[in-house]
């Protein structure tokens, strides 16, 4: 390997009840690109938390370049080199583009007085470092797209002389063409000797970006490899002591109705979709798929009633219904997991349990309008066991909880609902490759007792492998639409998908 950057040794750490962390290492050398990659809860964020000094180790020392840290400063990892860049990328969003790129320095420097030209002339370089210099210093944070702050993020951590950037999910949350794009920056990096630690649940983006690979299961490290010695079959089974198969779903059609459990005819909105059509019976997986920007999360939004459409209309049980706001929707059994739940108004200091069934308190009330608390953490509990949270305690806060966890958590209380028509939209979005299994399963037996499900997904493999039907979609239409999901292959769906969208379709 190259020069060494950071070394990581035996480190532990224990939360209230929890081992995190039980004698990890971890080596990073001079410009490497290096994946770390475990389960949900497996420790990942709390490794990356103490290596910025956010966290201290209970053991264990991290040394950068050859210096010990004392282990429970952040500002010392900074001016080491280290910079961490959260999922939430902690950007102010009223803030201009220049302020949020300099913002640190102008912290470090103890001016009293902020100097404009030299907070603008900072962003610039930074952005200019990057080949970014196109985007305006001087627009407002909150009106950029996920990727762009991503961009700013990354161009504060060069104003602080990074030699190591660490990512923790960067890419949950952007399109395929931003990852590739997000890629080529992490390259250049490489070229200028600044290390990239990349964190991510989806296996295809660690082979393509990573040279060395340090696998974690429950807070031990396995083992560390070369990307090149290792493939997809036998990196799952190092990480999960599993080999994972998928079986198609197949749609039980006695489970059909004479009219659909939902239909939507000629839904239209400007500028985002156009003459969309489709039915669901109970039962069924339906799967809608095609490149991000293709209308298919403005569609489901329309359901739900966050994005009324301009014209159309929509039945449940051969009934017209009006939904103009998500209450109508809860109120006819019409659920959204949405695609951005990073900011899905968990309530952070309140327990796991008491987030799970804040929906449904009323079915808790005992006559005499007391909540029957027994009961309310008994269903708590349940959900907690089906969805495999991990956790000690379900009394416990939710944000004790790891970033994969506190999905199943957003999961867990749309479910408790129990709705009859339940929208996905990108359901296992952050949750790893074993538990995405667990979670497949658990679709499957909603559908099977009667449930009609519709899955969103950017990846085809996933709704191939867990819908009976699938529309494709491009540009605001549904360009075809496959009645049996298992006459296919995801390599003509996805040829479908990006030949529509080479082609030119007009929405
Ligand atoms: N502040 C905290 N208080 C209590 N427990 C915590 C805290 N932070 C993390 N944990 C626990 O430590 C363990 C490791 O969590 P961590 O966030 O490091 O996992 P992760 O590998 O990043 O998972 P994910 O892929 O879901 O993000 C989990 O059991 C988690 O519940
Ligand atoms: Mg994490």
């Amino acid at each position: 390997m190259s020069e060494v950057f950071l070394e990581a040794k035996h480190i532990s750490k224990s939360f209230v009840g929890v081992k995190a962390l039980d004698d990890v290492d971890l080596t990073i050398g001079r410009g490497e690109i290096h994946c770390l990659i475990g389960e949900n809860g497996s420790g990942k964020s709390t490794l990356i938390k103490i290596i910025g000094g956010v966290h201290k180790a209970d053991s264990g020392t991290i040394t950068v370049e050859g210096k010990q840290l004392s282990g429970s400063q952040a500002i010392e990892s900074i001016r080491s080199g280290v910079q961490i860049i959260y999922q939430d990328l902690s950007l102010f969003p009223n803030l201009t583009v220049a302020e949020n790129i300099s913002v640190n320095q102008m912290l470090e420097s103890n001016q009293q007085t902020v100097q404009w030209k030299e907070v603008r002339e900072t962003a610039r370089k930074a952005l200019e470092e990057i080949g970014e210099a196109h985007i305006s210093l001087d627009e407002r944070v909150e009106n950029l797209s996920m990727a762009k702050k991503q961009i700013i993020a990354i161009s504060r951590a060069l104003t602080q002389n990074a030699k190591l950037i660490i990512m923790d999910e960067a890419t949950s949350a952007i399109t395929k063409e931003e990852v590739d794009h997000l890629f080529s920056i992490i390259q250049n990096l490489k070229k200028k000797g600044i290390a990239t630690l990349f964190v991510s649940h989806k296996l295809s983006e660690v082979f393509e970006i990573s040279e060395n690979i340090t696998i974690i299961r429950d807070g031990k490290k396995v083992g560390v490899y070369p990307t090149s010695e290792l493939d997809h079959d036998r990196l799952v089974y190092i990480m999960t002591g599993r080999k994972l198969e998928a079986e198609p779903y197949v749609y039980d059609t006695k489970m059909k109705q004479k009219s659909p459990l939902l239909e939507v005819k000629s839904f239209s909105k400007e500028l985002q979709y156009q003459d969309i059509s489709f039915s669901l019976q109970p039962g069924e997986i339906l799967g809608i798929t095609g490149l991000i920007g293709s209308g298919r999360t403005e569609i489901v939004q329309s359901i739900f009633g966050l994005n009324p459409a301009d014209s159309g209309t929509m039945y449940m049980n051969g009934e017209e219904v009006k939904i103009s706001n998500p209450r109508d929707a809860i109120r006819h059994g019409i659920a959204l997991l949405p695609e951005d739940r990073l900011n899905q108004g968990l309530f952070d200091a309140q327990s796991i349990g008491d987030n799970i069934v804040i929906t449904i308190l009323k079915n808790f009330l005992k006559k005499i309008g007391l909540l029957d608390t027994t009961k309310q953490k008994r269903s708590a509990n349940d959900w907690i066991e089906r969805l495999k949270i991990k956790t000690p305690d379900g009394n416990l806060p939710v944000n004790s909880l790891s970033g994969g966890n506190q999905q199943r958590v957003v999961l867990a209380k749309w479910l408790a609902i129990n709705p009859k028509v339940f929208i996905l939209d990108g359901p296992t979005i952050g949750i790893d490759i074993g538990s995405k299994h667990t979670i497949h399963d658990i679709i499957r037996d909603l559908a099977r007792e009667g449930m009609g499900i519709i899955m969103i997904s950017d990846e085809i493999q996933e709704v191939l492998d867990n819908c009976n039907r699938i529309l494709l979609m491009s540009k605001g239409r549904i360009i075809k639409e496959i009645d049996d999901a298992r006459t296919t292959t995801s390599e003509e769906l996805y040829e479908i998908v990006t030949g529509a969208a080479s082609a030119g379709v007009e929405a």
